[in-house]
């Protein structure tokens, strides 16, 4: 499968164009972890997900308004941005079905509040929610960044669609 496309031209703006278009910009890939009302473990894969201040510890990431979990994030002080290793593109896959219980049998530790840490990934971030302000089509959720961990594990991309690793060009 051909992950990228050689041909650059100056479209009209059209949806299925502008989403080729983004989906060419190589990210990372987390899954966002919250507790529900009642106490259970949610989570979403997302690659929304950006740094957004040092000082103060500022991230951001979006979730799309019709998403069926958006209540449950809505209403969530906390959550944990769990960044993804390679070997975990079948955690990626799972938490971006819509399923009920995404977290049947997946291992975890509890954080700060409860808020599931993911085993294996390559860096937690446990956030408080500082603000949601409206993005079109998606709801921007900022938090503040209260306790990260770090591992120098090989993280997962993804661009064009698809799962990629990442070679360093640089020594
Ligand atoms: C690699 C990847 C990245 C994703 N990033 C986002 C994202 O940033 N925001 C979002 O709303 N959905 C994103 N999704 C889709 C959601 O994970 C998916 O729609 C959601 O888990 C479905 O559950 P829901 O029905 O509860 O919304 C992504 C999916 C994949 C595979």
């Amino acid at each position: 499968m051909t992950v990228f496309s050689t041909q650059a031209s100056l479209t009209e703006l059209d949806p299925t164009a502008l989403r080729r278009c983004m989906a060419s910009f190589v990210t990372g890939v987390t899954v966002m972890t919250v507790l529900d009302a009642d106490g259970k473990p949610v989570g979403l894969t997302a690659n929304s997900f950006s740094s957004l201040s040092l000082d103060p510890p500022l991230i951001v990431w979006s979730l799309r308004l019709n998403s069926s979990s958006m209540p449950i994030y809505q209403q969530a002080q906390r959550f944990v941005v769990n960044i993804l290793a390679d070997d975990q593109i079948d955690i990626s896959n799972r938490f971006a079905k819509s399923a009920p219980d995404r977290f049947n049998g997946v291992s975890y530790q509890p954080g700060m509040a409860g808020v599931p840490l993911i085993d294996g990934c390559i860096a937690y971030l446990e956030c408080k929610l500082e603000a949601t302000y409206p993005g079109g089509d998606h709801l921007l959720f900022v938090g503040r960044v209260e306790r990260i961990q770090q591992t120098e594990r090989p993280p997962l991309a993804f661009v064009g669609g698809n799962y990629v690793a990442v070679k360093a060009l640089t020594p």
